[in-house]
């Protein structure tokens, strides 16, 4: 007797349980009043009585063991099913969608821009945002003193020698026609600086780009094409361009270039969205800067005049993405508020 209570010990302490069934087999093996304990128990009366007491002893130690391992057991198996649950897929539930960023509304002109001008042989160059004199102002032919470097408010790093941010993209002219041999044809897109007060109209930091083509017998009817090409592209093919006389000191002669915004359309100006505040009931709002290359600019860098011509033209790009999508308050571009980035987030130049 004593012998089987050892061997159902061992087999109680070994039993292991992961399901309702394995429990099961537990409870009626070792826990019910018809188990094996059960058995035992009626089996004493048939154990001589001086032994009786020992193994009554024996079967009730044994019965509490049973016991506790069937609350052992309960609970592990409780547990179990409970993970199982927390980890289960359910397939109905709705996806949770993830958070895509979106390129921001000047990036994805810039672009644009790019992708236009790529398609007439047009490659991109870079340069500092923080420039020496020369770069910015001199080799652009603004002689020391001359008041056109007034007509840009200036943010100095450093003065004398002048290091400063630089105040538009022409500086990367000068990089490109120092480093490359005509025929250029380039384009520089970047931030460049002026002190002016933040407004819905002007910023500190605004972005450029500039585009240049100096090669033999490029003439302004070249420029005047390129940039009508560019602004049917970019603004559909019925957008009419002039240009007005202008004065730039890096190029001769120079002209501003304005594109119309439809004012005879019913539906009211087209590009400044009928609101005419931009284009001020003019019918033409402006877009660039432009003109001839100085033939002293292109001999500040080593590229005879005599033998080459070229055009530039520099326009912002916070200019053309307020025409293109009715942005009316330059600071937007800045603040980085989602609710004004997400509107961009399904364009898809
Ligand atoms: N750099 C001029 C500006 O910032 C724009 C320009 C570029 C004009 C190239 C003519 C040619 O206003």
């Amino acid at each position: 007797m004593i012998e089987k209570v050892q061997h159902i010990l061992k087999e109680i302490e070994e039993f292991k349980a992961e399901s309702q069934e394995q429990l099961e087999r537990f409870k009626s093996a070792f826990v019910g009043k018809k188990g094996i304990i059960g058995d035992l128990f009626d089996q004493l009366k048939n154990i001589a009585p001086e032994q009786r007491k020992e193994v009554g002893k024996q079967l009730n130690d044994l019965k509490e063991v049973a016991n506790e391992k069937w609350k052992l057991l309960v609970g592990k198996v409780e547990s179990l099913k409970d993970s199982k649950a927390s980890n289960a897929v359910d397939l109905t539930l709705p996806a949770v969608p993830d958070q895509l960023g979106s390129i921001h509304p000047i990036t994805q002109m810039k672009m644009r821009i790019i992708e236009i001008f790529e398609r007439i042989g047009f490659n991109v160059s870079e340069g500092p945002e923080i420039e020496s004199d020369w770069y910015n102002f001199s080799a652009l032919n603004f002689p020391p003193d001359h008041p056109a470097r007034e007509m840009q408010d200036t943010f100095f790093v450093e003065k004398n020698p002048d290091i400063v941010l630089r105040t538009h993209t022409s500086s990367v002219q000068i990089r490109a026609m120092e480093n490359q041999k005509p025929p250029i044809r380039t384009l520089c897109l970047g931030r460049v600086y002026r002190n002016e007060a933040i407004s819905a109209r002007a910023h500190c930091f605004f972005h450029q780009v500039e585009g240049l083509y100096v090669g033999e017998n490029v003439s302004f009817a070249d420029l005047k094409q390129t940039l009508y090409h560019f602004v049917k592209e970019m603004f559909g093919k019925d957008t009419k361009i002039r240009f007005r006389p202008s004065y730039f000191p890096f190029t001769e002669p120079s002209a501003e270039v304005d594109i119309s915004c439809d004012i005879d359309n019913p539906k009211g100006c087209e590009i400044c969205g009928g609101a005419k505040n931009i284009c001020k009931g003019t019918g033409w709002v402006e877009i660039a800067g432009s003109g001839m290359v100085h033939p002293n600019v292109l001999a500040n860098c080593g590229i005879d005049p005599e033998k080459y011509t070229g055009f530039a033209f520099g326009m912002g790009l916070e200019r053309m993405t307020q025409l293109k999508y009715r942005v009316n308050d330059l600071r937007m571009y800045s603040e980085n508020d989602v609710r004004f980035l997400r509107q961009f987030s399904g364009l898809n130049f």
